[in-house]
């Protein structure tokens, strides 16, 4: 049986153009509010078309020592240039760059997601401490 863990991918983001780029500090204080920003294509750029780009970025976070992880939030990339006039006609591309607010009170690890529409399923981590 293949499992969901079986089709995800990952690379080295700085030599592949799909694997999601955690941007954060890797040290905060506990409970103090800081921004994580996920994108993809920071070395390599991905195309935003109508027929190839990213739908969707995820961000989860794993506490140190906890079996599950939680959602930090889900990203929806909903414009790629579809209009009446055709593919590529329309007016708005939405790029495939989040940034988000969020605390944490123990270490852990930041996990990222990421969908192509045709290259399928990506992922990243950056663990995080707590002072
Ligand atoms: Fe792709």
């Amino acid at each position: 049986m293949t499992r969901i863990a079986d089709v995800y991918q990952s690379d080295d983001w700085k030599s592949e153009k799909h694997v999601p780029v955690i941007e954060g500090p890797s040290e905060v204080a506990a409970g103090e509010v800081f921004d994580v920003s996920v994108s993809l294509g920071k070395e390599v750029t991905h195309p935003n078309t109508t027929e190839h780009h990213i739908r969707w970025i995820q961000l989860y976070f794993k506490p140190e020592g906890d079996k599950f992880a939680y959602q930090v939030g889900n990203f929806e990339f909903s414009a790629h240039g579809e209009s009446t006039q055709g593919a590529d006609q329309g007016p708005i591309y939405t790029h495939h760059a989040v940034t988000v607010s969020m605390k944490i009170s123990k270490p852990g690890t930041l996990l990222a997601t990421a969908f192509c529409n045709i290259h399928g399923l990506w992922e990243n981590a950056a663990p995080i401490t707590v002072t």
